[in-house]
């Protein structure tokens, strides 16, 4: 195709946007939420072109725009206009609403993709108001982004997308709003939101009573569950980066991200204006932490800069709390996130770890006496291998491991795993996850502020990253296998395989806040970690 047309708001530019679109072209235009591609409503030729444009599955329906809530009849687009339809036109049109109502007999198959209802806009956007009144038309208008990609909120992130497959794009420059309309059908008992937006659910209800949010705003749909809007279904929004949202306190959010980037590389951080001097990897702002309608302006743009980021890059971002507009920011995040989400603990938590015999469990031991509650890796790895899910997976993994009694049969494991480091990590990655779930809770459910993970894997299952402080226990390996030797009954062999598994001392050294040396007596490794105790939790503020 031709080059697309770069086309302003002058008059003659929408003359020739409008000639376009009657001709039965595509047009991006600005609206004041989203750029939408256009096309004629009423041409379903022309709106074929839209989904081979976006890529866009034809299941998927469209909005229809229309410049004045006169055109709605005068077009017959609707087989009746329901009395909440009137009254949320008077409240909120024109504006970020999207409603759903019957269809009408000329809304062609390409529009509704086969359902018989139709979604019906009026936008706020002087620019879209023009095209709409210049041409007389009703433009049927999805996001102006390849299909699965953020929405495009100016018009070079409709170019970036767009370029040679469109006729032309009319640049009215940044949009105001910056997600998508509120789309609520009128076409079910109680009325009902299929996709939050900048119009809180809370502004409806003061105009027509009760509204109900469809389950697929804030979940993810089960396989075989249907979606009252099929764009519900499809990926979306999901850059090539992945996206992972941390949910809870600042601190916790900071902490968690900067031991990530100390670890792992490369990892950057959507995160609040307020924030980003606090962090060490590279920023990407979501804007000001107590404006979400300035969140919501840049959201899409954020998207995109993480997109360019590239597939290795791990991105982390803020949990929205899913009220208010909030609401429209956490759907669009949780599906940028694939519905990840971590849960970080509100509490301080001092992970214990270090190398095979030096003395953690002793420290462990101290840190108990002293009054901290200590939470063992050790245990929740056996409480871990009886989780219901977690026995599934690992006998889908490893066959038949289980004992007559249901029970793992850890025996067995243990010898399908030894020696063959691809079967550990196999292993590890089906336990690892639900060991630091059962951990977080058990340190949830602690009294204090302060709780110790005793976790000989602490970084191995990366329990590392939710440590506000990160004590190793290190000591000569001669003096540990001397006195593995006398604790255990292995050989010095199998005792000299466990140490090599492990990380090597310059991994400790280099990933925790704390080494506590422990060639020497009892006393003087209780007297250390006596005085660390008392940095840590008598000091701190
Ligand atoms: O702000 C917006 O709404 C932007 C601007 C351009 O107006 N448009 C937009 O369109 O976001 P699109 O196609 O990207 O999203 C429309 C959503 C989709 O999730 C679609 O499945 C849903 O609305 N939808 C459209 N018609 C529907 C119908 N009849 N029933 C249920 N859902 C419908
Ligand atoms: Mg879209």
């Amino acid at each position: 195709m031709k080059q697309t047309l770069h086309l302003t708001n002058t008059q003659h530019d929408i003359e020739t946007a409008a000639a376009i679109l009657k001709d039965g072209g595509l047009v991006a235009m600005p609206t004041e939420t989203v750029y939408g591609l256009a096309a004629d409503a009423l041409n379903g030729k022309a709106v074929r072109r839209i989904f081979e444009a976006k890529g866009r599955p034809m299941d998927n329906p469209l909005i229809v725009h229309v410049a004045d809530f006169s055109d709605i009849e005068r077009l017959h687009l609707v087989s009746e206009i329901p009395e909440k339809a009137v009254r949320l036109a008077e409240a909120f049109w024109p504006g970020p609403l999207t409603v759903i109502m019957k269809k009408g007999d000329v809304i062609p198959d390409e529009v509704s993709a086969g359902l018989d209802t139709v979604a019906i806009r009026i936008p706020s956007h002087p620019d879209a108001h023009e095209l709409l009144k210049t041409s007389a038309l009703a433009l049927a208008a999805p996001s102006a982004n390849t299909s699965g990609k953020p929405s495009p909120t100016t018009a070079q992130h409709v170019i970036h997308d767009m370029e040679g497959r469109i006729e032309a794009v009319l640049d009215g420059g940044a949009c105001s709003v910056g997600v998508e309309s509120t789309v609520i059908t009128l076409v079910a008992d109680t009325p009902r939101i299929l996709r939050p937006g900048v119009i809180t659910r809370e502004e409806i209800e003061a105009v027509i009573g009760p509204v109900e949010v469809d389950r697929a705003v804030l979940h993810q749909l089960e396989h075989d569950e249907k979606a009252s809007s099929p764009g519900m279904k499809y990926k979306h929004y999901a850059p090539r980066a992945t996206v992972k949202l941390l949910r809870g306190t600042n601190e916790a959010f900071i902490n968690y991200i900067n031991r990530a980037a100390k670890r792992f590389s490369p990892v950057a951080a959507m995160c609040f204006d307020e924030d980003r001097e606090r962090m060490t990897v590279p920023t990407v702002t979501l804007g000001s932490k107590f404006d979400e309608k300035d969140q919501a302006r840049r959201l899409f743009s954020a998207l995109r800069e993480v997109d360019r980021m590239g597939e290795r890059t791990v991105v982390y971002a803020p949990c929205p709390k899913a009220d208010g507009v909030g609401m429209a920011l956490y759907n669009r995040l949780i599906r940028a996130a694939a519905f990840e989400v971590i849960d970080l603990p509100d509490k301080k938590i001092i992970g214990l770890t270090g190398q095979t015999g030096a003395g953690k469990s002793e420290v462990a031991d101290y840190f108990r006496e002293w009054g901290l509650p200590v939470v063992s890796a050790d245990l929740a790895a056996r409480r871990a291998v009886e989780d219901a899910d977690v026995k599934a997976a690992l006998c889908a993994a490893f066959g038949d491991i289980l004992l007559p009694d249901r029970s793992i049969n850890r025996r067995k494991l243990g010898r399908i795993v030894f020696d063959s480091p691809r079967q550990l990590s196999r292993l590890n990655g089906i336990t690892h996850p639900r060991i630091i779930q059962l951990m977080l809770e058990e340190a949830q459910n602690a009294g204090g502020e302060i709780v110790v993970f005793d976790a000989p894997q602490l970084f191995e299952a990366h329990a590392d990253l939710f440590c506000t402080h990160i004590v190793s226990v290190i000591a000569d390996r001669e003096l540990r296998m001397e006195r593995l030797l006398r604790r255990e009954h292995r050989t010095e062999e199998e005792i000299a395989d466990r140490m090599d598994a492990q990380y090597e001392e310059w991994f400790f050294l280099r990933f925790s806040d704390s080494i506590l040396y422990n060639n020497t007596t009892r006393g003087e490794l209780r007297r250390q970690a006596r005085t660390l105790y008392e940095r840590l939790v008598c000091d701190e503020p």
